[in-house]
């Protein structure tokens, strides 16, 4: 099968090279909207391959041909061979094997890392599907990388914080997300397991709540004696899995049902477009539930997002009368703005929760306003998932969660009006800024980036 010499010449290879930054652009700029202002880091060049891949292979000359590539890389990378061994890709139904130079090219200074477009050149419906889910706007997975490398926080924070926010935001730039390389197997696809390396975490507990339904219990329970073989269509799964409900019948989209999206901002469950998206989703349930029954499950996140709604509110209005009675420490005008934020830094503006500006809650703000942060991103988003995904417990918990958050917020409040009070009377004038401009935290980071 393999020529031993070949074999010998691989050992020596791998033994004199070092394959750390092999396949990166080390001249490259960020991409995005603030590009200019951060550099992307050597693993980058997996995340976003069509940017940042760089092959600079000089030790190994020439083109191959496919057997050639796969002879030599059995003894350089045998794990990637034995995979792909293992893959539909070795022997497909019908047709001639695709082999490593059909993705990565011939050329061995030349190599190239795939984009979703190569994918595409062989699956067009799942490349075409993919693209087309940019319709439905944010969120979702083809528009992920912008989202991210758009995000002011993204450029504001230290570096050590947000290198990680492009490994889950790559489902955009690269198709081995959910059927890893190089088996590529749909049934991997198919397993909740494959959603959550980026679906978990708490602005996004898709994990806990899908484990705690009905259905991630039936899952847990019997899942390893189903047949993932099969398809995600009506008769082949007795419990829905993630991509059985998200991703309806195979479609390589998982936007096109979304009415609450993530769950971060108000909207009106009941225009024409979401009653459009709440039919897709009773047909999703009608697989297996009564159509009427199945209704009022998806209605029932109406009443409850009201309901957060309103406490959410409650906080912002709190929030506002502080800011404009001037009692919110770090005020706008003691803040550096947001790097690239030109209005910010002409007009000092204290942005409260999601309208007045989504970035300015992450990241170098008051306590209360983080209290809020909190409240908002993590406990309300908690509340969101458990309705959505029939985990009535996470959600009655988190609600009360959001009560306490409130009253917190009501009383810190107080608090700070009460020292005010205080200050003026007294005639004392306390400086606050050495609370906040030093600390370990902002010590620690102001070396370190
Ligand atoms: C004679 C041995 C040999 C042959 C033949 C060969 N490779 Fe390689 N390949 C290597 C070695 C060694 C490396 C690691 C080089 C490095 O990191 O600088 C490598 C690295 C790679 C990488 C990783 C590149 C990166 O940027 O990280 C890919 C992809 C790859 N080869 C694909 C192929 C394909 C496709 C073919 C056939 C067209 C092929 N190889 C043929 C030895 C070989
Ligand atoms: C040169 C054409 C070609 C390219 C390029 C290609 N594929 Fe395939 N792919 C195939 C063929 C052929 C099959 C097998 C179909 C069959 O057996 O009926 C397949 C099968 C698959 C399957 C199904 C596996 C299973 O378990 O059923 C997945 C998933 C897949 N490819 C993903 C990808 C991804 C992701 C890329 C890009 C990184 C890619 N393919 C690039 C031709 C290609
Ligand atoms: C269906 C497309 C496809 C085929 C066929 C394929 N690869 Fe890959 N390969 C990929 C993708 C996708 C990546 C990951 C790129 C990324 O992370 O952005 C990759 C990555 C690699 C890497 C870098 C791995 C690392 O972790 O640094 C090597 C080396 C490699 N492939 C070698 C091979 C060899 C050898 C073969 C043939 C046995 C092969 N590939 C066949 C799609 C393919
Ligand atoms: C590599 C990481 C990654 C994997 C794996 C992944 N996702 Fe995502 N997903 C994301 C990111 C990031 C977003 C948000 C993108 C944005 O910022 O707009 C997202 C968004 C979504 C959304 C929201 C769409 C909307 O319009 O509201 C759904 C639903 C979703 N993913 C379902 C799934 C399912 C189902 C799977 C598994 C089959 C999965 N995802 C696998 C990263 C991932
Ligand atoms: C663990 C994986 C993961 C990490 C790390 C991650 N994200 Fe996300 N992000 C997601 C998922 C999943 C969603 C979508 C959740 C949903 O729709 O319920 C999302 C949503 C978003 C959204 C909202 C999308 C929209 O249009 O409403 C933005 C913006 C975002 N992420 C930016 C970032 C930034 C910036 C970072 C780094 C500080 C980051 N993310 C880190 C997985 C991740
Ligand atoms: C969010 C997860 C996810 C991402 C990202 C993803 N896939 Fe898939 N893929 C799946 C799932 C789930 C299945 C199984 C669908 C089914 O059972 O019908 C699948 C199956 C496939 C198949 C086999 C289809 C068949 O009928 O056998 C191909 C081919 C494929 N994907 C290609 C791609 C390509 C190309 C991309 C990038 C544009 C991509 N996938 C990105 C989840 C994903
Ligand atoms: C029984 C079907 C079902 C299953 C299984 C399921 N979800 Fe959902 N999911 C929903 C529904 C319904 C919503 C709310 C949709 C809406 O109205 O916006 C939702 C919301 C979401 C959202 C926010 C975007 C949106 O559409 O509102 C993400 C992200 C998500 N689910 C990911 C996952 C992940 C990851 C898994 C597996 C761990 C999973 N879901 C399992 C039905 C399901
Ligand atoms: C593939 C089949 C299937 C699909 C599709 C499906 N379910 Fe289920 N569902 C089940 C099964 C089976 C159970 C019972 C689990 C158990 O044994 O506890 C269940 C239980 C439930 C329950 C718990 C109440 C009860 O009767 O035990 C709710 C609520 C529910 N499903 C809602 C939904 C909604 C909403 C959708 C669509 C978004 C949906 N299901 C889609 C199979 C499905």
């Amino acid at each position: 099968m393999f020529h031993p010499l070949r074999v010998l010449l691989a050992a020596f290879i791998l033994l004199t090279v070092t394959p750390a930054n092999a396949g990166m652009d080390k001249d490259a700029k960020g991409t995005g909207l603030y590009g200019d202002e951060w550099r992307p880091d050597a693993v980058h060049e997996y995340w976003d391959p069509e940017a940042y891949h760089k092959s600079e292979t000089d030790l190994v000359e020439g083109r191959f041909t496919g057997e050639e590539c796969i002879e030599c890389h059995e003894g350089i990378t045998p794990g990637i061979v034995k995979d792909w061994r293992q893959s539909r890709h070795s022997s497909p139904t019908s047709g001639e094997p695709v082999t490593c130079n059909a993705c990565h090219g011939d050329d061995h200074q030349k190599l190239r890392f795939p984009s979703p477009a190569d994918c595409g050149s062989c699956h067009e419906n799942q490349h075409t599907e993919f693209q087309e889910e940019k319709r439905y706007g944010f969120p979702g997975h083809t528009l992920a990388m912008e989202r991210a490398v758009d995000a002011k926080h993204f450029v504001d924070k230290p570096k050590a914080e947000v290198t990680a926010c492009l490994q889950c935001h790559s489902v955009a730039s690269k198709c081995d997300s959910c059927h890893t390389r190089h088996r590529f197997n749909a049934a991997e696809a198919r397993r909740p397991e494959a959603c959550l390396t980026c679906h978990s975490g708490p602005p996004h507990p898709d994990d806990e709540t899908y484990f705690a339904s009905a259905h991630g219990q039936k899952y847990l329970a019997e899942g390893a004696d189903w047949d993932w073989s099969k398809p995600l269509t009506k008769g082949n799964y007795p419990a829905p899995t993630c991509a059985y409900c998200h991703m309806t019948g195979g479609k390589h989209q998982v936007a096109d049902k979304a009415i609450w999206k993530f769950g971060i901002r108000e909207v009106n469950p009941k225009t024409a477009e979401n009653e459009v998206k709440r039919k897709r989703w009773i047909a999703v349930c009608t697989d297996c539930h009564e159509e009427g029954e199945s209704r009022e499950w998806l209605e029932e996140p109406d009443d409850e997002r009201k309901r957060a709604w309103t406490q959410l509110y409650k906080a912002e209005d709190e929030l506002k009368s502080l800011r404009s009675d001037d009692h919110i420490y770090p005020a706008a005008g003691e803040r550096p703005p947001y790097p690239t934020d030109w209005l910010d830094s002409v007009l000092p503006f204290e942005r409260i929760g999601f309208y007045e500006g989504q970035a300015s809650a992450f990241y170098n703000v008051s306590e209360i306003e983080r209290d809020y942060f909190e409240m908002w991103y993590f406990n309300n988003l908690a509340a969101y998932k458990g309705m959505a995904h029939g985990a009535e417990k996470i959600t009655s918990e988190a609600h009360v969660r959001l009560n306490q958050d409130l009253e917190k917020i009501r009383r810190k409040a107080a608090e700070l009006r009460e020292l005010s009070r205080k200050e003026i009377e007294s005639g004392s004038n306390v400086d606050p800024k050495p609370l906040w401009l030093h600390g370990p935290y902002s010590d620690i980071n102001r070396e370190q980036n």
